[in-house]
């Protein structure tokens, strides 16, 4: 496995690969999620680059950059392990060296949910993942379902930008109690542990409710909210009903189907989980 941190180096370490080239752009301090995007890459792909950044462009002024969660030692073994070809470990001063001022605005689908607590938060993940898929001319990248405006917003920017590169989308990996697997999950106390599956039973009564001939949204959201109310300590911050694309709130589910997806305070965790409903 090559480790590289320049792009003079990863260029030099990238016109050694066998194509197609996955790429799995990361912010380190990896779980059982990255390394299901590494496998998924490694099915498609004959060599697989990693990149580690915590990048500063998505964390917003109340967010606590210093504080994310940070091994790259357990992450190269990981990888190393996990038989991944090539990580490349950027800089701050690589990626946004003095007199950077290109941003990429994905205006719309970034601003509801996610974008809406966090303002900047989409424009700071356009523009590093366009960076990345430049640097790395990867073609097809790697990203999970459990980030899925995320999804939404590095889908609608490779079609407007027309990036030569396919977005690949992994299915959210879960613990046996249903809780999306996360790096924020480390935070959560073992009572907020033992709670936090209320957000997947809360999608789950959600499609039941929907595959059971439910498509006013607003109920769909109340099923929801139903359901989150049975922990104690769950703070909801949103749940929604939304268009699978454009990420509009829905009054009536349509043929389209729709992204059922919330953000819960635990304590000070922050969780996130989302569903899509098929259009029938
Ligand atoms: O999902 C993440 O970890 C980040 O948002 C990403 C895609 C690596 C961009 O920094």
């Amino acid at each position: 496995m090559h480790t590289v941190t320049t792009i003079d180096g990863l260029r030099t370490a990238r016109a050694g690969l066998a194509e197609p080239v996955g790429l799995v752009p990361t912010m380190g301090y990896l779980h059982e999620g990255h390394l299901a995007l590494v496998r998924a890459a490694q099915e498609r792909c004959e060599s697989v680059v990693v990149s580690i950044f915590v990048n500063p462009a998505q964390f917003g002024p109340n967010e606590d950059l210093a504080k994310y969660p940070r091994d790259i030692p357990r992450d190269l073994a990981l990888l190393e392990e996990a038989g991944v070809d090539l990580v490349w470990l950027p800089t701050s001063e690589v990626m946004y060296p003095e007199g950077f001022q290109t941003w990429v605005d994905v205006s719309e689908v970034s601003q509801p949910l996610e974008g809406g607590m966090r303002p900047g938060h989409f424009r700071g993940v356009a523009t590093v993942v366009a960076k990345l898929f430049n640097a790395t001319e990867a073609h097809f990248a790697f990203f999970g379902q459990k980030d899925a405006q995320q999804v939404a917003v590095i889908k609608r920017m490779a079609r407007d930008l027309n990036f030569p590169l396919g977005v690949v989308v992994v299915p959210t990996q879960r613990e046996a109690d249903g809780l999306a697997r996360s790096s924020r999950n480390v935070f959560l106390s073992a009572e907020e542990r033992g709670q936090a599956p209320a957000l997947y039973r809360a999608l789950i009564a959600a499609k039941d409710a929907y595959e059971a001939g439910e498509r006013n949204a607003e109920k769909i959201r109340r099923v929801m909210l139903g359901t989150l109310a049975g922990a104690s300590l769950a703070q909801v911050q949103y749940v929604s009903c939304a268009h699978p694309e454009t990420l509009a709130e829905l009054d009536t589910v349509s043929a389209d189907g729709a992204l059922l997806s919330m953000a819960v305070y635990f304590g000070k965790t922050r969780l996130i989980d989302n569903l899509v409903l098929e259009g029938q």
